[in-house]
């Protein structure tokens, strides 16, 4: 009997991924050019009479930022410049003229997580020597540059440092009458420490240094992060933050980690060798056969908006880390490779067969066409060509961008809010959305005592 070679050849045909080959830095950019066309199609921020930096529903503000950050590292790593001037025209719109990424129209929702991910998106461009945004604006008067709008952001972080409750931190929620303001947590000091790290990195200025310290300090005294490593996602402070909310999520470790790896890389102290090392090795619950999967979510199906995005900063910020701190290249590129190949596989769907799925360790496509899932997808596929590129630089190797220390206007008037937005907003509304699943769902995953509660 013939085998049936038609229906086997249809097969082949219908589960062709990109071509993503790993030991070819062209087929890895081409790759990617097609991944972040696919992710740009959701995003009309650039068209005329429309709003530079935002996406459209159902993703929330912080994930636009989060992607101009995708697309700065994307332009360094592949060349590519196709998308550079929307990234310019987004960041310069909702950083505003003081830098601090605080348009009006955000004040409903925003927490310091997501000042922190427009923040980073800042920081990167600084980092990268991204083209500067011009010095001024149409009615002359000064904008600030890459490193001013991190140091702005710092700035008011700072001034919101905490010591009323939990013996210090800052809280999810910016603003006292948004649902969250009494949850304290860890993507949102993670995010400080990080943005600390890195500018004390950059400037060599010390007092970032003494914040990312301080920072790190409490957050393992309050309990979030575990002697091992392991990193919970917050708690309320009204009970002292006595109770953790113990899911664990790979961007926490991924945004703690860079910060560890700046701070080595500032300090060469051999403790922060030893955090960046802890770190890296603690993160091993997110991977399977080396290929990273959010275990919080994806194996029971509630990923939902925000954390279909949350692998791809573990992506980067690994990436990130074996420049700030070359030893753990050997641990981290096979971890690195090994994603990005599954989740090239992934990348079947649409027309141009670009368009990725959610699940990286199930090698299929899952018939969605999600933001948060297609840059997770290009974050990792382009974090192979890391070590192509040079590393960051600082303000003493080259680095260009204009900073301000003394920006931000660290304690800005409460913004004017009418009475009918004093309500209690849905808590889905940011990203620390983590929180909502985890009192949604009381569930216990898997066979390795993996628990997950409220
Ligand atoms: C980007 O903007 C500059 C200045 O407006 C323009 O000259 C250039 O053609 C634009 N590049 C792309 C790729 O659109
Ligand atoms: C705020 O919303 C208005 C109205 O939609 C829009 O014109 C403006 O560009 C928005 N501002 C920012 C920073 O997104
Ligand atoms: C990390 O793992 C390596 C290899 O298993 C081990 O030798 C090392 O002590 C660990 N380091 C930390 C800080 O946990
Ligand atoms: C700090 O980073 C630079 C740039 O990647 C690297 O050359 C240097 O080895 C790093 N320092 C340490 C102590 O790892
Ligand atoms: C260092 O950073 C601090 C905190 O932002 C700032 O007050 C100080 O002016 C900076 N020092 C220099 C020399 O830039």
């Amino acid at each position: 009997m013939q085998p049936p070679w038609h229906l086997l050849f249809f097969l082949i045909a219908a589960v062709q991924a990109i071509d993503y080959d790993l030991d070819n830095p062209e087929s890895i950019k081409s790759a990617c050019q097609s991944v972040a066309q696919q992710m740009l199609t959701h995003y009309t921020g650039n068209l005329p009479g429309d709003n530079p930096g935002n996406l459209p529903d159902p993703y929330y503000w912080w994930e636009a930022g989060a992607m101009f950050n995708a697309l700065i590292e994307y332009w360094f790593l592949t060349g590519d410049t196709s998308y550079n001037n929307l990234t310019m025209q987004g960041l310069t719109w909702q950083a505003g003229s003081s830098g601090t990424f605080m348009p009006a129209n955000q004040t409903r929702t925003e927490g310091n997580d997501d000042q922190g991910f427009w923040a980073f998106a800042a920081m990167s461009a600084a980092e990268r020597n991204f083209p500067d945004p011009p010095s001024s604006s149409s009615d002359n008067s000064p904008t600030p540059g890459w490193l001013a709008m991190a140091q702005a952001v710092f700035n008011t972080q700072a001034a919101r440092w905490d010591d009323s409750t939990c013996s210090g931190g800052l809280r999810w929620q910016i603003f006292t009458w948004n649902n969250g303001y009494n949850y304290k947590n860890t993507i949102s000091n993670g995010c400080f420490f990080n943005l600390a790290a890195r500018l004390a990195k950059y400037t060599g200025n010390q007092t970032y240094a003494d914040w990312a310290t301080k920072v790190w300090d409490w957050t393992r005294e309050v309990g979030f992060m575990t002697d091992e490593y392991r990193f919970w996602d917050g708690a309320d402070d009204r009970n002292g933050c006595a109770e953790y909310n113990h899911i664990e999520w790979t961007y926490n470790s991924g945004v703690y980690l860079l910060g560890a790896a700046a701070m080595f890389n500032f300090t060469e102290s051999p403790t922060w060798k030893a955090h960046t090392q802890g770190i890296i090795n603690a993160s091993s619950v997110f991977f399977e056969d080396d290929v990273m999967y959010e275990r919080a979510c994806e194996p029971i199906n509630t990923c939902e908006v925000d954390q279909r995005s949350f692998k791809g900063y573990l992506a980067r910020w690994m990436a990130a880390t074996t420049q700030m701190a070359p030893f753990t290249f050997d641990t981290i590129m096979p971890k690195l490779r090994a994603s990005a190949q599954a989740a090239a596989a992934t990348c079947t769907g649409g027309a141009r067969q670009s368009t990725c799925g959610l699940e990286w360790t199930s090698r299929k496509w899952d018939g969605m066409d999600d933001v948060g899932i297609q840059m997770a997808a290009l974050e990792v596929l382009q974090s192979t060509l890391i070590s192509r590129v040079d590393p960051p630089v600082t303000q003493d190797t080259g680095g260009t961008s204009r900073g301000n220390p003394g920006g931000g206007d660290a304690s800005p008037p409460p913004p004017k809010v009418p009475e009918g937005l004093r309500i209690r907003i849905d808590t889905a509304d940011r990203a620390g959305a983590g929180i909502l699943t985890a009192v949604m769902s009381f569930v216990v995953i898997g066979s390795t005592g993996w628990m997950v509660y409220e």
